[in-house]
């Protein structure tokens, strides 16, 4: 089941007695991590609420083609477009025959014609129903041209009394044959939680201390972790980057404020990288007013700011950590040196000495080193050295 993190159902449920059990389906969906929108035609809402489908899925259902405030918020091409996959469970007899014609009289008939991703329908029908001539036609159309899967029905009894073929298949199993669909990727499964960009740390309410980091570093590891199939937190400094797609972000400013997000995104996070370039040190005293210049010289007591790195690695149950060593001068041997001292797994070295890499600039060029062995990986784009640690590290786990 957890293929389905992160995945974007959408959901069609047609007129049935067995729409009830779209309900248990979508808390099946929901549970597994996927983001789910519910379509329902007319009939469904004669079997079950929209509202109780609303609260489960946690999103707004769309029944209406022509809803303007419905299009308003994510139209129905959009929607089409949106989908990882389209399951129609149950996918009742009228519905089957009407997918067969090509009919888009409705929204979820408009849908499937829109949209190009994989789709599945579960069939739910009185047996005599699903064993007539003209069902089994309507099937063998929608499987040949439209190559959707069909998934059941199953045999037994029936809700009219009858016993045969036509229950629509139970909300688990239907929730663990859609899981097949996926692939599993190198990160299925794992969540990562990720430190991006500068700090800033606050010397009154204009100013400030940070460094040049932009978070594309950062950036790049959370849209390669997405990509290898991984739940992705990113907890970003302030910098001006559009966030991965199905990446949470949590923005912060301050190291005591990127340190208090981690800890409390850090449960159940199996892989944590340090990639922010966290300030050493903050003001002791922040100025509540502007501080003015009346002097020809000032100075700013520093302390120490926590070391939220080597507070991860000190946990008990610590997730495999990942530092980042940004060195101008004798790169390797200080990035060795922070591996030991902060108890880490892994350390990517990078030099900030050279203007084309490192800070703010869309190249990198890296080392990659644990206990035992050193990596060489040449320039290259921040998201290829990106997916070439994503990967290192699925080769360690
Ligand atoms: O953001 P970009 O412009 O793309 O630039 C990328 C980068 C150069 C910032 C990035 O590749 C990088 O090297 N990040 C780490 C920068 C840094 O702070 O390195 P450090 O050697 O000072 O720290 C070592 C490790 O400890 C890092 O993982 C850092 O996140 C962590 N740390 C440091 C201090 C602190 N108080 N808390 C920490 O967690």
């Amino acid at each position: 089941m957890h293929r389905l993190r992160n995945k974007r159902i959408l959901l069609g449920i047609t007129g049935g007695i067995a729409a009830y059990k779209s309900a248990e389906l979508v808390r099946a969906l929901t549970g597994a991590g996927c983001d789910v929108r519910v379509v329902m035609t007319a009939g469904a809402q004669e079997f079950i609420t929209p509202l109780t489908l609303q609260a489960l899925s946690g999103n707004p259902v769309h029944h209406s083609l022509l809803d303007p405030e419905a299009e308003a918020g994510m139209g129905h091409i959009e929607l089409a477009k949106w989908a990882d996959f389209i399951l129609i469970a149950p996918a009742s007899a009228n519905f089957i025959s009407r997918l067969a014609t090509g009919a888009a009289d409705d929204l979820l008939t408009t849908l499937t014609l829109a949209s190009v991703a994989p789709m599945a329908i579960a069939p739910a029908m009185n047996q005599a129903m699903w064993l007539d001539a003209a069902t089994q036609a309507n099937i063998n159309t929608v499987q040949q041209v439209k190559a959707l899967q069909i998934w059941g029905p199953d045999e037994g009894q029936q809700a009219c009394g009858d016993v045969g073929p036509g229950r629509m298949i139970e909300p688990l199993a239907l929730a663990q044959t859609l899981a097949q669909q996926f692939e599993n990727k190198a990160l299925s499964g794992k969540t990562v939680l990720i430190t991006a960009g500068p700090t800033r740390e606050a010397i009154d309410p204009v100013r400030y201390i940070s460094n040049h980091s932009s978070g594309k570093m950062g950036f790049a590891l959370a849209t390669a972790a997405q990509e290898a199939g991984a739940q992705v937190i990113l907890i970003a400094g302030p910098v001006n980057l559009n966030t991965p797609d199905r990446v949470k972000r949590v923005n912060v400013q301050s190291a005591q404020e990127m340190l208090s997000a981690v800890e409390s995104h850090l449960t159940l996070c199996d892989i944590f990288i340090g990639a922010a370039a966290v300030a050493d040190y903050r003001p002791s005293d922040v100025a509540t007013q502007k501080i003015k210049k009346h002097n020809d010289d000032m100075s700013i007591h520093l302390v120490k700011n926590p070391d939220i790195i080597a507070h991860v690695a000190a946990k008990q149950d610590k997730p495999f950590t990942v530092g980042f060593a940004a060195e101008t001068q004798d790169v390797l041997r200080y990035a060795r040196g922070k591996l030991e001292n902060k108890k880490l797994d892994m350390i990517i070295a990078n030099d900030v000495s050279n203007q084309e890499i490192g800070f703010n600039s869309d190249d990198n060029a890296i080392v990659i080193i644990d206990a035992k062995s050193e990596t060489v990986f040449p320039q290259a784009t921040k998201y290829h050295l990106a997916q070439q640690i994503i990967q290192t590290i699925s080769h360690k786990l």
